[in-house]
Parts: structure tokens; C-alpha cells; sequence
């Protein structure tokens, strides 16, 4: 007989959530097909079982593209409603949205813990986080609309210059941040005018449909397209069409490459990606140790290391190396593992139930080559985990120096000359982060003018990180294609396009009539207040 553990009363699954509808044209259509079902790594029971949270439709090509087609109905060639629509009214259907979002908080929280394992306080924090990011939106996008209520003149051509949407976008997010990283591309994408087809990530997919009924209700029909399934079962048919006009993923450059390869005509493709990344931090001599300490746990292992910002190989100089060492194999042994809801928990369960393994290859490939795990506890497994390894001596020639681990596993280089960690950067193919650790203003200098041209944020005695979302996000080579931040991505899914006329009488007088008549919704010098 299993004993059930002991679980918040708010936290417990009392029932199991069968999605039976997506969202197509304004509707929130019932699905008789096949589904999958949806559990969870955390056990509910003494003896570990998964937990069965329930099932999503497992849709395939033919809805997929019956759902694009209403996506592409509501844009109708740039002249559908949402697309020509007056700025001031898209906001208020965002501000509508975000209002019926926010009553959901609760239920997308709790579900945030059982899908992907993450923590209370994190799981509000990337609600919170979203919603915020959707109100600075509405903002930037306000303020984006007034610089462009005016009127410019050179060479005797006045010019009416605004951003315009670019189409239908297929919006594809990541399951580490299944809600912020997704809406941090559907809210930009839309609030410009585009219309969407949304696939929610592969764990955190429950997540989405208490919002459903929000988007059903906020934006006009085929707007914004929900659907359920696997990626290579939905999207791939969706980008052959050649009918996408921007794809936004957050996930790995392996997708992003095959689904860019589908699409037909990829110089008609926008692509905004936020994708893999293996961020360094390099430890100076004169390091302050607590602070790097500190800084390199929450680097390494927020979120069990599951962030694309992540700190992902450790330099430490060598003079300072044992020393690093040994204060940070004992943080990390002393860090709590529990469930999501647990007071205090850093590490939590894995929500891939195949992580386990796959860092435990990690592990065993890095040990056959030398490399010793530093800390006690490093390679213990549980149920759903594997105990974070600290692992030294790291070479090149280990997987793990190579790959993404995008889990609890920490490789450490030591480094004698500051060239060999920036000439690793240099070969890397990544070009995300660094975290920069030390004092001494003229040993730093010249690294961080080297460092700025070889990544995109140098953070300076500081863990690497996407936030604040006001600051550019961005990356080099397989790391990023564009710039998120709430301003960058307002550019990144629009395009400018204007209005142009000589000066003469006859357009003067024209344009006079137009902005009083009030009709275009494009010319119009109106500020949004
Ligand atoms: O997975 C990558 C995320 O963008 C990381 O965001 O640095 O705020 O955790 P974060």
C-alpha cells in the first residue's frame, strides 16, 4: 500500500486536467483525436511513481494546418483587423489579456512546480516576471507610437515612418521558462500586428490552458492560434508551407536549423532565437571568493542549471583554484533538494525523466579521462535526480566541456594564462555570456574589451543572466539570431514601412484631410497617452 506524502492542501493534484479544446479562430474547439499523456517527475507517493497530471491533444498535420490557415485568414494579407488596426485599440485588448492572466496566477504556479519541477518562489517569480513584462511592453510600445506620430522632411519628401507588422509569426518556447521565454516572443509578435500560431514546450504545456480562455477572449479571432503536439508533427508541416513568416523559437540551434530548412524560401524568414549556450566564468587571482562563490552556485545551479544562461564551465585561475574549490564543493553539498513547495529548496527534481542518465554519462565519459568529482554528495541519484557533480580536472576532449549539459553538472578548467580560457571562448561555438570575477581594474580592462566583442554581456563579478528584461538578450554564432529585451523585440517583429509624398500643394492639402478626416489608422499624428 503507497502512503501519500505529505503535500500543501494548495499544492496537491486533486484532479487531473484532460485538455480537450485548442484554441483556432477565435474558438476553443473540441479534439477527439489521440492524446498524450502529461506526468510529472515528482512522486506523490512514498515509493517513487510518477504523477499522472494528465493529457493534451496529439495533434498532426492536418490541424496544424487548418490552424495556420486561420492564422493567415486574420492577417489576410495585411488587411485583416489586427493587422490594421488602430495601435491604441491592439493595447487594449493586451491590457484585457494581462487582466485575465493575472487572475490565473495561482493555477499556472502550481502547475509550473508539477511540470517542470521549479521552485515556489521561482515559480512566481516567472509569473510575476511575465506579467510585468507584458505591462512594460504596452509601455515601450506606447512610447515606440508617439516617436513615430510626426511627420520628417529631407530633400523636399516628407516621410510618415511607423513599424508594421511582418505577418504570421510560429511561436515555439522552451520548457525551463515554458510561460516567460514563450510570451516574451508572443506578446512582442502580437501587440505588432502580427497574428500567431502558438506551440507550447514539451514539459510545461499544461500550463497554458487556464490561459486559453484569455486569449479566446482578449484578441479578435485567429489572432492568436493554440494548438498541442509534437514539434516534428506540427510545426515542420507548418514552416513547409512556406507561409510562416517568422520564426521565434527559444531552444536549441538543432531545431531552429531543421525548421528553418523546411521552410521553402528562407530569405523570406525572420528568424528571432534565443538558443544554447555554454557560459563561462573565468576567476581571476584577485577573485573576491565569497562573493565568486556565491555568485558561480546561483550561476551554476539555479534552476538545477536548467537556463540557457547558465554558468556552464568554470575558469579558476590556478593560484586561487584550490582554494575556490573547496568553498564551493561544500555550497554545493549543503544545498537543499526537495519538492517545488518545499521551504528553502534550491535543487528540485528534473522534469526530463531521461536527465538522470544522461548526466550520469556526462559523468562516467569526464571520470574515464581523468576528471575526479570534488564534492561528497556529487553523482548521488534519487528517484528523479542525480546530485550535482563538481568535476576536476576537465579537458576538452570530455563531453562535457563540448556539450550543453543544461542540468547539474559543473566542469571546472584551471588556467594559468588568461589567453587560454579567451581562446576557448574564441573556438567556442557559442557567444552568449561571461561571468568576469576579480578586482584589479587593469587586468580587467583589456578583458573586458576583449570579452564585450566575443559574447554579448560581460558580467562583471556577477552570475550570467537574462534579467532585467529591459537589457538586450541577444548572443553570437549557434546562440542567438536578433535581440530580445522589451524594446529590441517590439523591432524584432516588425519592420519599418512609411509613407512618403512630395511637397507640393496637392499633398499637403491631401495629407491635411487624411490625419483630420481620422481614417488611417497608419497616418495619424494622435499621441496615446
Ligand atoms: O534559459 C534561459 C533564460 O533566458 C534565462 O533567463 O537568466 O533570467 O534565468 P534567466
Amino acid at each position: 500500500m503507497q502512503t501519500k506524502i505529505a503535500i500543501p492542501e494548495a499544492f496537491q493534484i486533486s484532479n487531473q486536467i484532460h485538455q480537450k479544446t485548442y484554441l483556432i479562430n477565435g474558438e476553443l474547439r473540441t479534439w477527439n483525436g489521440k492524446s498524450s499523456e502529461v506526468i510529472s517527475t515528482i512522486s506523490s507517493t512514498d515509493e517513487y511513481a510518477h504523477t499522472i497530471l494528465g493529457s493534451i491533444p496529439d495533434m498532426g498535420e492536418e490541424e496544424a494546418l487548418e490552424v495556420l490557415d486561420t492564422a493567415l485568414a486574420a492577417y489576410d494579407k495585411g488587411q485583416g483587423v489586427w493587422p490594421t488596426m488602430k495601435v491604441k485599440d491592439r493595447i487594449e485588448c493586451m491590457e484585457s489579456f494581462v487582466k485575465k492572466m493575472e487572475e490565473k496566477r495561482e493555477e499556472v504556479v502550481k502547475l509550473l512546480m508539477w511540470e517542470i519541477g521549479k521552485s515556489l518562489p521561482d515559480s512566481y517569480k516567472e509569473f510575476d516576471r511575465t506579467v510585468e513584462y507584458i505591462y512594460d511592453t504596452i509601455e515601450d510600445y506606447k512610447q515606440l507610437d508617439r516617436n513615430s506620430a510626426k511627420f520628417e522632411k529631407h530633400d523636399g519628401v516628407y516621410a510618415h515612418i511607423r513599424r508594421g507588422p511582418l505577418g504570421v509569426v510560429l511561436c515555439l518556447g522552451p520548457y525551463n521558462y515554458p510561460l516567460n521565454e514563450t510570451f516574451a516572443l508572443l506578446i512582442p509578435a502580437l501587440i505588432m500586428g502580427n497574428t500567431a500560431v502558438f506551440k507550447p514546450a514539451k514539459h510545461g504545456v499544461l500550463l497554458i490552458t487556464p490561459l486559453l480562455e484569455a486569449f479566446q477572449s482578449s484578441f479578435p479571432k485567429g489572432v492568436v492560434n493554440i494548438l498541442f503536439g509534437r514539434g516534428r508533427a506540427v510545426a515542420a508541416p507548418i514552416m513547409k508551407t512556406g507561409k510562416v513568416d517568422v520564426l521565434a523559437l527559444i531552444g536549441n540551434s538543432k531545431s531552429a536549423n531543421a525548421l528553418q530548412d523546411q521552410h521553402p524560401k528562407s530569405n523570406r524568414l525572420r528568424l528571432v532565437l534565443g538558443l544554447e549556450a555554454k557560459n563561462p566564468a573565468i576567476v581571476l587571482p584577485d577573485a573576491d571568493l565569497d562573493l565568486t562563490v556565491n555568485e558561480c552556485i546561483a550561476g551554476t545551479l539555479s534552476f538545477n542549471g536548467q537556463r540557457c544562461t547558465a554558468l556552464k564551465v568554470l575558469y579558476v585561475h590556478e593560484d586561487v583554484k584550490e582554494e575556490f574549490l573547496k568553498r564551493f564543493s561544500e555550497k554545493v553539498d549543503a544545498l537543499k533538494f526537495g519538492n517545488p513547495w518545499d521551504e528553502g529548496v534550491k535543487l528540485t527534481p528534473l522534469p526530463e525523466p531521461g536527465k538522470p542518465a544522461y548526466i550520469q554519462e556526462l559523468l562516467d565519459d569526464a571520470k574515464a579521462k581523468g576528471a575526479k568529482i570534488l564534492n561528497k554528495k556529487g553523482g548521488k541519484h534519487s528517484d528523479n535526480y542525480i546530485w550535482p557533480a563538481v568535476l576536476y580536472p576537465v579537458s576538452k576532449d570530455m563531453r562535457v566541456y563540448e556539450e550543453e549539459q543544461f542540468g547539474p553538472i559543473i566542469p571546472v578548467v584551471s588556467f594559468k594564462d588568461i589567453e587560454e580560457p579567451l581562446d576557448d571562448m574564441a573556438e567556442s561555438n557559442y557567444g552568449q555570456q561571461v561571468s568576469l570575477f576579480g578586482k584589479d581594474v587593469y587586468t580587467l580592462s583589456p578583458l573586458i574589451d576583449t570579452l564585450a566583442n566575443l559574447v554579448c554581456r560581460v558580467n562583471l563579478n556577477s552570475s550570467c543572466q537574462r534579467g532585467p528584461d529591459v537589457y538586450p538578450f541577444t548572443g553570437r554564432k549557434d546562440s542567438a539570431q536578433s535581440t530580445l529585451s522589451v524594446h529590441d523585440a517590439l523591432r524584432s517583429f516588425s519592420i519599418r514601412t512609411f509613407v512618403a509624398f512630395k511637397d507640393n500643394e496637392l499633398n499637403n492639402e491631401t495629407i491635411e484631410q487624411l490625419l483630420e478626416a481620422k481614417v488611417s489608422n497608419f497616418l495619424s499624428t494622435d499621441y496615446i497617452l
